[in-house]
This record gives C-alpha cells, sequence and structure tokens, in this order.
C-alpha cells in the first residue's frame, strides 16, 4: 500500500506521461506534413511508448490501494519551428519528466516506501535514457547543422532509432 501522498504524486505522474504522449503526437503529425518520415515515425513511436509509460503508473497506482486518475490533457502543437526545435522541445520536456520521477523516488524512499522505490527505479533508468536519446540527435545538429544534407541524414537516423526500438 502506496501513501495518499504518493499515490496522488503518481497520479501526476500519469498525467504527465500522458501529456507526454500527446506532445510527441503532434511532433510526429508535422513532421509527416514535412515528408520528414523517419522522424515522423521516431516520435510515432515515442508517443507509444508514452502512453505504455502512462500505463505502467496507472496500473501500479490501481495495485497499490488507489484509483488511477486520467487527465484531460490539450490538444498538442502540430507546429515547430524546425525539426531541431521539436527535439529541442522533446528534451525539455523529458527534463521536466525526469524531475517529477526524481522527487516521486525522494518521497518513496523518505516514507521508506521500498516496493514504490523499487517499481520507481525503472523510471530512473528509462529517463536517463530518454535524455540520451534526444541530447545524441541535437549532438547531430551541432555537428551537421540543419541544411538540406543535414535534414536528410538526421531523419533517416531518426527512422533508424525508431526501428531499434
Ligand atoms: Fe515517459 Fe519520456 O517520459
Amino acid at each position: 500500500m502506496a501513501s495518499k501522498k504518493l499515490i496522488s504524486k503518481l497520479n501526476d505522474q500519469i498525467g504527465l506521461e500522458q501529456a507526454a504522449s500527446q506532445v510527441y503526437l503532434g511532433m510526429a503529425i508535422w513532421c509527416e506534413g514535412k515528408s520528414l518520415g523517419g522522424a515522423a515515425a521516431f516520435f510515432y513511436a515515442q508517443s507509444d511508448e508514452e502512453r505504455s509509460h502512462m500505463m505502467k503508473v496507472l496500473k501500479y497506482v490501481n495495485g497499490s490501494g488507489g484509483t488511477a486518475a486520467v487527465g484531460s490533457s490539450d490538444a498538442p502543437s502540430v507546429k515547430f519551428a524546425s525539426l531541431k526545435a521539436a527535439v529541442k522541445s522533446g528534451l525539455e520536456s523529458e527534463k521536466k519528466v525526469t524531475a517529477s520521477v526524481q522527487r516521486i523516488t525522494t518521497l518513496a524512499l523518505a516514507e521508506k516506501d521500498y516496493e514504490s522505490f523499487n517499481f520507481l527505479q525503472w523510471f530512473v533508468d528509462e529517463q536517463a535514457e530518454e535524455e540520451q536519446k534526444f541530447q545524441s540527435i541535437l549532438d547531430k545538429f551541432e555537428l551537421l547543422g540543419e541544411g538540406g544534407r543535414a535534414l536528410y541524414s538526421i531523419d533517416k537516423l531518426m527512422g533508424r532509432m525508431a526501428a531499434e526500438e
């Protein structure tokens, strides 16, 4: 059984994962409209992944004496200044999710709720991976620029990353 306070924080996390799923869906739509098929596949996969994170927390809450709360998320933006801007915004969103996971993990430890603490370890690892994934794409932009050839290569790279997930 998790405490009411922890359940409430986990429910906030469900909302964050749900919102992230929507944001990535918006990015995928924008990419598809720009014929960036690889990047679109990457963001569609990312959106699915966030939904699976949402479900993971939701199931945990329901199995820990709480009732999962699914929020109503706003329609995502489908307009971005560039692919680099979308990826950068993705990284910023991941950093917010990481901060939230860290806060909840700290609370679980303070409450000596080792079951929740264990559950949250998966998310700690996952967030490190996610941030690294987005940062690695931004690093490619720094290396190659944002010209036509660079965009072509990075779109292909993102398509490969989606296929490898
Ligand atoms: Fe589930 Fe990428 O945060």
